[in-house]
């Protein structure tokens, strides 16, 4: 590709360029709306309280129901005797596969392991040793044990509750819980003047209505829901990186969607959120298996079982193909029935609860989508490109995590980046703008159209793609974009399960190469020539609009000879 060249798409149906909603029926104000209750929405909210005047939280469900209380293996940091935030550095960029921004890797690694122990004072009980200690394993392409656990294998579950108890001390900061963030209300120069709501069930306020307010940051996580199967809960659907889009802001990185190697395969009809076995089942030495008991990742990297995810989850694949399973095998049986209880007490008690004991039979295990590493296109800061609008966490596209993240680093990136919207914000919060009238179009999607969708997504833009499928997959995705359906939160997350396919799609489709988590089957190789930078969409017309963007350069081989 040439520097910053713009190609079109041949998406022949258009996108909504606004959710069509009811009038709002009520109305509010806020100086800051964060939109998102894990651990990077409830980290800005904590520490933009008292510098902002009047902070909202919004989520979808109830304040505990996204993605960090389902994290197991824990938060990296460089907390470890000998660790460096440099040797952090080096494997996050090497599992980013050229396409890491250099100094938002730096900002994550080096004020990583301050924000941890801010974590901990805030009353998050990290486990430690017996010697006192934190307790610090090792997951795929990390070279030093620098994931910090809770709980054996519920850190996101312990963080989860010590940010919600820390915001259920915080009464100034309001919550609005079972509410959908619908659009954002626009200036008529593009910059943020609001957000449009709809609360759902009971409560003061019920339906659509508008917050008008001075900024917003959307921390509202990721796509998931995209895929057929995923480790994500039914919350994430996209949401906010689809409304983002609506109101002008750059998706980058879209195409590198992470599937997780080992989530446990539970049969050819089981959709939906699927149970995660953690890595770090594999950093305390459990092993992959094909069908006849051959260790089959020895030999394909250095770190073997522990390879970066991207390189497990294509092995998985393609032994999955050579032997026609639909799944592999993971072996964790000699860790014994005391080590599975103490470490990994959720994960045994859910294989067991599907029929399985890990601690005397193999895991069945298959990829599945798990984590998006591109999203709505930030600064260091967490600012977008959409004046008043700042994004964090999984919906976010900071730039840490390239082609595709590095094991326990979003954690991180949450907390880490939220503190530092948290630091610019205040000082950038202009006047209350006034909302100009809308001209965008409105539509949304038949609620009925989501499996097709989904199973498009899986079948031909999953781990393994190529230009035939993708085509595909893009006419598929127009004829879902024109189904009009009705009004309704199952209707309006469709519409953004589409518009979230659809840039996706159209990235992928543009990528010719195969780069971490973005597999290729008919460009098997890596392009540094032609692809070392990033595919950034934007809505034109309701059509997604991708311009390639060269990433600088980072000398990984002479940091490594540095720090090694
Ligand atoms: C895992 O525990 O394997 C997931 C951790 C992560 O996604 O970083």
């Amino acid at each position: 590709m040439t520097p910053s060249s713009t190609v079109g798409t041949a998406l022949p149906g258009t996108l909504p360029e606004r959710l069509a909603a009811g009038e709002p029926g009520w109305s509010t104000e806020a100086d800051v709306v964060v939109v998102g209750s894990g651990i990077a929405g409830l980290t800005a909210a904590l520490r933009l309280r008292g510098q902002v005047g009047k902070v909202l939280v919004v989520t979808k469900d109830v304040l505990s129901a996204g993605s960090t209380q389902w994290a197991q293996g824990g938060i990296a940091a460089a907390l470890g005797p000998g660790d460096t935030p440099l040797e952090h550095e080096i494997d996050t960029l090497v599992a980013g596969a050229g396409v890491c921004d250099a100094e938002a890797v730096r900002a994550l690694v080096t004020e990583g392991p301050e924000a941890v122990h801010e974590l901990i004072a805030l009353g998050a009980n990290f486990d430690h040793s017996d010697d006192g200690e934190l307790s610090l394993t090792r997951e795929g392409g990390h070279h030093r044990d620098r994931i910090a656990h809770a709980g054996g294998d519920a850190t996101g579950a312990e963080i989860q509750r010590a940010l919600v108890a820390a915001i259920e001390a915080a009464p100034e900061i309001e919550v609005v819980q079972h509410a959908l963030a619908v659009d954002l209300l626009l200036d008529d120069a593009g910059a943020v003047a609001g957000i449009t709501l709809h609360v759902m069930g009971e409560g003061q306020r019920d339906g659509v209505g508008a917050v008008r307010c001075r900024a917003v940051v959307l921390a509202s996580g990721g796509l998931g829901q995209v895929f057929s199967q995923t480790t994500n809960p039914a919350v994430s659907t996209g949401d906010g990186m689809a409304l983002a889009l609506r109101a002008g802001a750059v998706l980058r990185d879209l195409e590198f969607v992470q599937f997780h190697p080992t989530v446990m395969y539970l049969g050819p009809d089981s959709t939906g959120q699927q149970p995660l076995i953690s890595e770090a089942v594999r950093g305390e030495g459990a092993f992959l298996v094909d069908f006849a008991g051959d260790r089959f990742m020895q030999g394909q990297h250095p770190l073997a079982d522990l390879a970066p995810r991207d390189v497990v989850a294509k092995a998985i694949t393609r032994r999955m193909h050579e032997e026609g399973q639909p799944h592999m095998w993971l072996d964790a049986r000699h860790l014994g029935k005391e080590f599975w209880e103490r470490r990994f007490p959720t994960i045994l008690a859910t294989a067991r609860s599907h029929g399985v004991d890990p601690v005397t039979e193999l895991i069945p295990v298959a990829p599945a989508c798990h984590y998006a590493s591109g999203g709505v296109a930030t600064d260091l800061w967490g600012r977008s490109n959409v004046p008043g609008l700042y994004a964090t966490g999984e919906v976010a596209c900071s730039g840490v995590h390239g082609a595709n993240r590095l094991a326990s680093n979003s954690l991180l990136e949450g907390l880490v980046f939220s503190r530092r919207i948290a630091h610019v914000l205040p000082g950038e919060l202009g006047e209350q703008r006034a909302a100009g009238e809308d001209h965008r179009v409105a539509g949304v999607v038949a609620a009925g159209v989501r499996p097709a969708v989904q199973a498009t997504m899986t079948e031909r833009v999953g781990v393994l793609r190529s230009a035939d499928g993708l085509d595909r997959a893009r006419d598929e995705l127009a004829g879902y974009a024109a189904t009009p359906g009705e009004e309704g939160t199952a209707a309006w997350e469709t519409t953004n399960l589409v518009s979230i396919s659809a840039a996706l799609a159209t990235a992928a489709a543009l990528r010719e190469e195969t780069r971490g988590s973005h597999w290729r089957e008919d460009h098997p190789e890596r392009d540094d020539a032609g692809f070392a930078g990033h595919f950034d969409v934007v809505l034109v017309d309701g059509r997604p609009v991708a311009t390639f963007r060269p990433a600088a350069a980072t000398d990984v081989e002479a940091q490594q000879a540095v720090a090694r």
